[in-house]
């Protein structure tokens, strides 16, 4: 859980699947190890290589600037969103910008209060630490992480029962960098603790080509324009998913066009892996088959539709539904989620009278 190096703890916190909503999942499965390799590399430093979420780095930008001319640490900073937008890559950033050694961890990974204040004892001063997927922290570990992020200290106990005897440590100023694919799960006194807050959104068709024609750059691979026109707009808003599918097409213009990718190859290669003109690969699509023909448009509770196309409730909560809800193929009720008409259309089905 806790490493010495910032570097390999960095590349450990985003190497490995460390909950169900990372990487992995949908069209083009598992990461190998290549593929993590690569993901390194496509990984922005710096906040000038990070591409789209203006909003974020212009903030970012100015309060950075603002802390290291008064020689601070930046204020506490959480980033919300779907996964692959960009999150580990802030954190990053962050620490990179600050001149500050990055520390990282997950939620599930800090198991009891002793293993924070490991941790937190270990930190020195200015140092980022990056705490991934933050809604999973349990209740005792967040009760002493609030002194520390509020008023660097923490008080914990030793001993047990009568002869237990609380002492009180203290801890340097440091950043705390959060992560979290859902908002909705963090416990307001914990929300409440971070100075910074930002929600990352999906990214425009424009902002996810450039990301494609930088990261073929990095690769040393020709895309022309309209290439990666046509591999953004099939990316579902995701940095992380295009960068997969330029990789998967260049494995396909490899072996079948000479390594050019042009804009034919590009739409071939994506329907050759079965990834739609909406970027919906099989999991989505199954989804929406049994929305609307299943259940014929009817509203369905999200544990049903888990195990009608075999997937982890919690996945479908995180991966797949926030892309279809932005597309306006489902509908969040109180009943259940719905298909909408715009999914009857796309599955080309015909809606129920
Ligand atoms: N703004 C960006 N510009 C260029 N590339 C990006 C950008 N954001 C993300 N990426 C690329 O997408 C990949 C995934 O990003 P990242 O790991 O930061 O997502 P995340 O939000 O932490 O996802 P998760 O919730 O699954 O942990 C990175 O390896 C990086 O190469
Ligand atoms: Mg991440």
């Amino acid at each position: 859980m806790w490493e010495a190096d910032s570097g390999d703890l960095f590349a450990n916190a985003m190497g490995q699947p460390m909950h169900t909503s990372g990487a992995a999942r949908s069209v083009t499965g598992e990461l190998t190890g290549e593929d993590l390799d690569v993901d390194r590399t496509l990984r922005p430093q710096t906040l000038d290589d990070y591409l789209g979420q203006a909003r974020v780095r212009d903030n970012l930008r100015v309060l950075m600037q603002a802390a290291k001319e008064r020689h601070e640490s930046l204020d506490h900073v959480i980033f919300s969103g779907p996964p692959g937008l960009g999150k580990t890559t802030l954190a990053g950033i962050v620490a990179n910008e600050m001149g500050a050694r990055m520390r990282a961890t997950s939620g599930p990974a800090i198991e009891r209060t002793g293993d924070l204040a490991a941790i937190l004892t270990n930190l020195e001063e200015g140092d980022v630490l990056f705490v991934d997927e933050i809604h999973r922290l349990n209740h005792q570990v967040e009760e002493v992480l609030y002194p520390a992020m509020e008023d660097f200290y923490l008080d914990i106990v030793i001993g047990k029962g009568p002869a237990a005897r609380s002492i009180r440590l203290d801890v340097p100023h440091f950043t705390l960098v959060g992560a979290t694919t859902r908002t909705g799960l963090l416990t307001g006194p914990l929300r409440d603790r971070f100075g910074i807050s930002y929600r990352l959104d999906y990214y425009s068709v424009d902002e996810l080509a450039q990301i494609v024609r930088r990261s073929a750059r990095i690769l040393g691979t020709s895309v022309d324009e309209d290439a990666s026109a046509e591999i953004a707009s099939r990316s579902r808003g995701t940095p992380r998913l295009a960068n997969r599918l330029l990789k998967r097409v260049r494995d396909y213009a490899q072996v079948k066009a000479n390594g050019l990718i042009t804009w034919k190859v590009a739409a071939e290669a994506l329907s050759f892996f079965e990834i739609d003109e909406l970027g919906l690969d099989w999991m989505d699509t199954k989804i929406l088959t049994v929305l609307t023909q299943t259940f014929r448009g009817r509203p369905v509770g999200l544990t049903t539709i888990a195990s009608a196309v075999a997937e982890d409730p919690a996945t479908l909560e995180d991966v797949y539904e926030p892309y279809l809800l932005q597309q306006g193929l489902i509908v969040r009720t109180p009943q259940g989620r719905q298909a909408t008409l715009a999914a009857f259309e796309h599955v080309g089905i015909t809606p129920p009278a």
